[in-house]
């Protein structure tokens, strides 16, 4: 009988240390947890943030905006835990093709060559670029670009739009770059999306926007996953569909916007 007992508690033991192993695996792994690849170089997207709505994985960093809100509801919908991986915007398409993150959400403009590598989810928001230029400038229209000294950001559309056009341009990193070149005049105008222009234009006094729609066609954001992963395209399709049609998305655009102003 006493054997009997030892055995029954040597087989619980087992079973529970085992069981303890298996819940750590889970977390582990990554089972709750979706990384979200972004470049937090693009408020009111997303940007760096002392006390942002999402972090990093290693908890040390945190992001703020109106993509890190969506990404933590489209979590939250999933049953999971939203981490961002805050890397390069060049980077982001091979970082899902390598599974070094889950999607990307970065105010990504849904293009027919990025299709080419990655999938696309339904769009969740409308832009266009424009063109950000010092108060007083005969910069009217994207046809006065011609002769001008112009500044874009590799790799955002705003650099293929303004090569399509057929001008010279220079490349930057990083916005906020752009931007000074425009504020130190070393440049004439800041081709850039809507959204963010006016971000810069309400952080740098004696900035003005100008649109031109007949240059400019309308682009949509859309969330990237890697090629045929369509589980987790349909879990995002349809928490977008959800947020779109529950005003989530709008309001949550209005609340960052207005932050902004
Ligand atoms: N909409 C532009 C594009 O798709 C710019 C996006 C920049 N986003 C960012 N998180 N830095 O190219």
């Amino acid at each position: 009988m006493k054997k009997y007992v030892k055995v029954l508690a040597v087989i619980f033991a087992f079973a529970l240390v085992a069981c303890v192993f298996a819940a750590c695996g889970e977390k582990a792994d990554g089972d709750n947890v979706i990384v979200f690849g972004t470049n937090a170089e693009f408020p009111p997207f997303e940007s760096v943030a002392s006390d942002g709505v999402i972090k990093s994985a290693d908890g040390t960093q945190s992001f703020d905006g109106i993509d890190m809100v969506i990404a933590n509801k489209i979590a939250e919908k999933m049953g999971k835990t939203a981490v961002v991986n805050n890397i390069e915007f060049d980077s982001l398409l091979v970082a899902l093709q390598n599974g070094q993150i889950d999607a990307c959400i970065a105010g990504m403009t849904i293009t027919e060559e990025r299709k080419e590598s990655v999938d696309f989810s339904i769009p969740y928001y409308t832009a266009t670029q424009v063109m950000i230029v010092k108060e007083g400038s005969d910069i009217k229209s994207a046809k006065d670009m011609a002769g001008k000294k112009i500044a874009v950001v590799q790799g955002y559309t705003g650099e293929t739009v303004v090569k399509d056009l057929g001008y010279e341009y220079e490349a930057f990193k990083k916005g906020t770059e752009c931007v000074m070149e425009l504020v130190n005049g070393k440049c004439d105008v800041v081709v850039i999306d809507s959204a963010t222009a006016e971000n810069y234009v309400a952080d740098n006094q004696g900035l003005t926007i100008v649109e031109d729609s007949s240059a400019f066609e309308a682009e949509e954001y859309g969330i990237a996953v890697a090629k045929g992963n369509t589980e987790l395209l349909n879990q995002i399709n349809e928490a977008i569909g959800d947020m779109l049609d529950d005003g989530t998305i709008s309001a949550t655009v209005v609340k960052y916007v207005d932050e902004a102003e």
